[in-house]
């Protein structure tokens, strides 16, 4: 019987073991992706631990070396109408290792298999309970007998008997991040949670077991060799890399001797949260899930709104809530899943805990903001007969914010019928159609260097800053654009902006522009810059060197410290008077700022 270790526990083995084998261990980075076109959720926030390596995979020189480990804070939404069985979830972490050029197939899969089974070094799982599948090859690449030959030695050696490598096709085997960068064949390991079939079994046995959830994939290695483009393998990249990923809610399950993920330790608390607002089951689990996820979201400093990662957020809180018995979450209880999962997180990503107030607040307005569409959809939707159309469910989904679920339930209670074909198709176009905006919205081009447009630049900056220190930090920077004539900003805050505090930003500016702050450039490595505290955004890709602006005598106690690629005046007593002609609103949760000097 093996012991049981806590989530926490299997964070601390596995980067200790991936740092034993050299690796640098690095910091989860944001759930949010750096990929500012992201339009699909799978690219609007990190679905694996490679993602933010991707430059690395493709060649570019990793600081850390070419040895890296981390455990990564994901979603992936794909899969969100299975959570509420056991085994699925949106938010999870990626535990993965990675070589940048450096060892490969050998390495990878015998240093997998060392961490699984090793007691003294690793999980300390039985070998006898370990299945792997392998590629099968196709046009793109050969069969891969090279893994075959390492697992059967693998076993071999560890004593194990009995089928348990089995090959199969690109659709199980081949793994890359979408459609474009690199990617591979793959090796899979699955653990056998019964405990009871341990002697091996045919293919066909093991798709079984498989299907129904007797046997679960624990952890897959990818050996990425090639570049995807479009869809198609284009071709091999510069170096052979590995990708590694096992989910730790899994692992945790398998360590916790549980078939249901959400009897781990990280879910135990929750549960018994969501236990008060719902009395079903799958709900409980779907608002532990909706809810821990949503938290993570805001604590990356998305807000909700109707587009893109706003929407994503929106969707997974109005679903949760619409999975409570009263259609409602008390702040009392929002309290308690914020201060859960920040103590729960505590060690780990210690950024929940930073955030609590602005997190409950959000959730707290999008509970009422539900509480008042939720009549209006119901009342729109009582005018329809028997079929609602895919475009009537569509605009009460996306004008609207009322879920598709909810509508497809209302309709089911009163025998009507929901055009799901044509919503799905809706969906698609409108998904056609935000992604061209937003290959138009990014393509821009460099500010423009006149002088007029340099001096609204450091105004943005001070802009920024005194937002901070009349709004609070939750002021995030969404957007910027300066045109000779004004400045425009956006940032997250979700209030309209009261006369006061316009007038106490601009009194602030101003204010710095009359002390003739002089502004001064540092160049530093990344890491080093991201300690002065300067303000960077969320996911932006920098480079192992940033230029960090900054307003004041000395970095250390400037006014204002930005990552930024310049340019701007040398002092603020270059800037004239400033004065804010508009604040509106974007988007949910976004505001925008005009203002001119
Ligand atoms: N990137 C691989 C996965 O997510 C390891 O499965």
């Amino acid at each position: 019987m093996q012991s049981q270790m806590t989530a926490q526990e299997i964070r601390r083995k596995f980067k200790e073991f991936f740092e034993s084998k050299k690796h640098a261990i690095l910091p989860s980075v944001s759930i949010v992706t750096s990929d500012e076109k992201g339009v699909t959720d799978a690219t609007l926030f990190n679905s694996a631990g490679m993602q933010p390596l991707i430059p690395y995979l493709l060649g570019k020189k990793h600081p850390s070396g070419t040895r890296v480990a981390s455990v990564q804070k994901c979603l992936r939404t794909v899969d969100i109408d299975d959570v509420g069985d056991n085994t699925h979830a949106t938010f999870f972490e990626m535990l993965g290792n990675w070589s940048f050029g450096d060892y490969f197939k050998k390495e990878a899969i015998e240093w997998s298999f060392e961490f699984l089974t090793s007691k003294e070094s690793g999980l300390g799982l039985d070998p006898r309970r370990l299945y792997v599948t392998v590629f099968e090859g196709d046009d793109n690449a050969p069969r891969d007998d090279e893994s075959f030959e390492i697992w059967k030695n693998i076993f071999a050696q560890a004593g194990v008997a009995g089928e348990r490598i089995y090959f199969m096709s690109a659709e199980d085997n081949w793994w890359s991040a979408g459609d474009n960068g690199p990617c591979g064949p793959d090796t899979e390991m699955f653990y056998d949670l019964t405990g009871t079939l341990t002697d091996g079994m045919s293919k066909t046995d093991f798709l079984v077991e498989n299907k129904s959830q007797q046997i679960v994939e624990i952890w897959n290695d990818v050996f990425m060799e090639y570049e995807k483009r479009d869809g198609k393998v284009v071709g091999k990249l510069s170096q052979r890399n590995v990708d590694t990923g096992a989910g730790l809610e899994r692992l945790s399950m398998v360590m916790q001797n549980t078939r249901d993920f959400f009897e781990i330790d990280l879910f135990a608390d929750l549960m018994k949260l969501a236990g008060k607002i719902a009395s079903e089951n799958k709900s409980q689990k779907i608002i532990t899930d909706h809810v821990r996820t949503s938290i993570f979201i805001i604590g990356d400093g998305v807000v909700p709104s109707n587009t893109d990662r706003g929407y994503v957020l929106r969707r997974l809180l109005r679903r949760a809530i619409f999975h409570t018995d009263k259609k409602d979450i008390s702040p009392e209880v929002v309290h308690d899943f914020v201060a859960s999962v920040a103590e729960t997180y505590i060690q780990t990503y210690p950024e929940i805990q930073n955030k609590v107030e602005t997190i409950e607040k959000t959730i707290n307005e999008e509970v009422e903001k539900f509480k008042k569409i939720f009549p209006q959809g119901l009342k729109i939707l009582a005018t329809f007969k028997k079929e609602i159309s895919g475009k009537d469910a569509f605009h009460l989904s996306s004008v609207m914010g009322f879920p598709i679920e909810m509508t497809i339930d209302f309709a089911r209670e009163n025998n009507m019928s929901v055009n799901i074909g044509e919503f799905l198709e809706e969906q698609k176009n409108h998904q056609n159609l935000s992604r061209a905006g937003a290959e138009q919205k990014f393509k821009g081009g460099l500010a423009s260097t006149d002088e007029m447009s340099v001096r609204l630049h450091t105004a943005t900056h001070l802009l920024h800053q005194a937002l901070h220190d009349v709004l609070g930090e939750h002021v995030e920077q969404k957007g910027s654009n300066i045109t000779p004539e004004r400045l425009r900003f956006d940032f997250s805050h979700t209030q309209k902006m009261t006369d006061e505090e316009k007038t106490k930003v601009e009194d602030i500016v101003n204010e710095k522009i009359s002390a003739k702050i002089p502004v001064n450039k540092v160049v530093l490595p990344k890491a080093q810059a991201e300690k002065t505290g300067a303000r960077h955004l969320f996911g932006e890709k920098y480079g192992d060197e940033v230029s960090i602006y900054f307003i004041g005598d000395e970095l250390e106690n400037a006014y204002s410290k930005e990552f930024c690629g310049g340019p701007h005046v040398q002092n603020t007593s270059e800037l004239g008077h400033f004065k804010i002609i508009k604040e509106e609103a974007v988007s949910a949760g976004v505001r925008r700022i005009k203002a001119i000097i």
